[in-house]
């Protein structure tokens, strides 16, 4: 294990910000980890970079987690449970669950990020949720070196949520995930209006896991920017929660306000809309701005810093909460 010392993090994280590591650390194993943990306790953890917003150099010794691999922990006619490490690509694995005809992942094609950082926030898009394919964590204990097994419920899984935002945020560090993904008889999630017009447009009736991917890299294509080519971390805001009485009051306003209903008092609506309503949708400020096909993601045309780019979101937060009356909370971890 060799310390590297003032190392730019620039292709270390999504947003492609330019700041450096005073000293960093690639760890490939378990042993490693543990045996750095026994020197070392204070980390700062670096995965696939895609769900955070650096601000400034980091003086905590970064640790990129890179440990590899995939295994198959059971099997049967109909179900296979799959563990991955932490260090493997997102899209890489689904794309392998997808060409072995293992279903559960399809919809999640092309998500940015790593295994080990997909149950923090509990990635979601296309109606899916991988809370729904997750059978376990294994994560590592910073104080005790110890492994410790998260059953799916203990996760405490919510919308871009779980028990590692909270209870036990900053407390362990996540090794691998395990999955449970369909043999046969696939459950398949076509209803999201863009999966469906996407596959209408081809003409596909009956899809296959294959055929579903491949519309869901095509939606996402289309609207997300890719983070090598313009930086960016998916969505920057959550999409907000409101009362039917806000909503009552707002519709009048605007009548054409998109909701989801999550309960009888409460109603989803999509940030994006919000923020594309208020103007911003394209709009370049200095080095950063907000996507012109998708207003929930902010992007760095190439030098902006941190800073700037939480300045840009402060700055969408109050024209929102003004117009609408509707605080946006930010999905992404800003490092400041
Ligand atoms: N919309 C606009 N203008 C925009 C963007 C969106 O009016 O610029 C409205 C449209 O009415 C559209 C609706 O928002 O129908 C929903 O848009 P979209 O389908 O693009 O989804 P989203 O709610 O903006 C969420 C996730 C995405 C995920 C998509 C698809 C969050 C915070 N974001 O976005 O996740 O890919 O649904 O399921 O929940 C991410 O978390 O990084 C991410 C990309």
């Amino acid at each position: 294990m060799t310390i590297l010392e003032n190392i730019s993090l620039k292709n270390y994280n999504t947003f492609g910000i330019d700041v450096n590591a005073k000293r960093f650390i690639t760890i490939n194993s378990v042993d490693d980890l543990q045996q750095l943990l026994s020197e070392e306790k204070d980390l700062f953890l670096i995965s696939g970079g895609s769900n955070m917003l650096l601000t400034k150099d980091i003086e905590k010794l970064v640790t990129h987690i890179n440990i590899k691999g995939i295994s198959i922990e059971n099997e049967d006619d109909n179900f296979i449970e799959v563990t991955a490490n932490a260090g493997e690509n997102w899209h890489e694995f689904v794309l392998w669950s997808v060409e072995n005809n293992y279903g559960g992942l399809e919809n999640l094609s092309l998500i940015p990020g790593n295994i080990g950082t997909c149950p923090i926030q509990n990635i979601g898009a296309y109606g899916v949720e991988v809370k729904d394919t997750i059978t376990k964590v294994i994560a590592l204990e910073i104080e005790t070196s110890e492994l410790h097994t998260f059953s799916n419920q203990e996760c405490n899984f919510d919308y871009r949520n779980s028990i590692f935002k909270n209870e036990v945020k900053d407390q362990f560090i996540i090794i691998s995930v395990s999955f449970k993904l369909s043999k046969k008889n696939h459950t398949f999630h076509t209803s999201y209006g863009a999966i469906e017009t996407e596959l209408a447009s081809k003409n596909i009736k009956n899809p296959t896991l294959k055929e579903i991917s491949d519309a869901v890299i095509a939606i996402r294509k289309s609207k997300l920017p890719d983070p090598k080519k313009l930086g960016n971390s998916g969505s920057f805001f959550k999409n907000p929660v409101i009362s039917v009485a806000l909503f009552e009051k707002l519709i009048v306003e605007f009548p054409t306000i998109p909701s989801y209903k999550i309960s009888e008092t409460e109603l989803k609506i999509p940030a994006g809309w919000l923020i594309e309503q208020a103007g911003f949708k394209g709009k370049r400020f200095g080095n950063c701005g907000v996507h012109e096909k998708q207003a929930l993601v902010l992007v760095n045309y190439g030098n902006a810093s941190g800073e700037e780019i939480v300045e840009l979101a402060q700055k969408i937060q109050e024209t929102i909460l003004n117009t609408f009356g509707i605080s946006l909370e930010i999905e992404v971890n800003v490092v400041t």
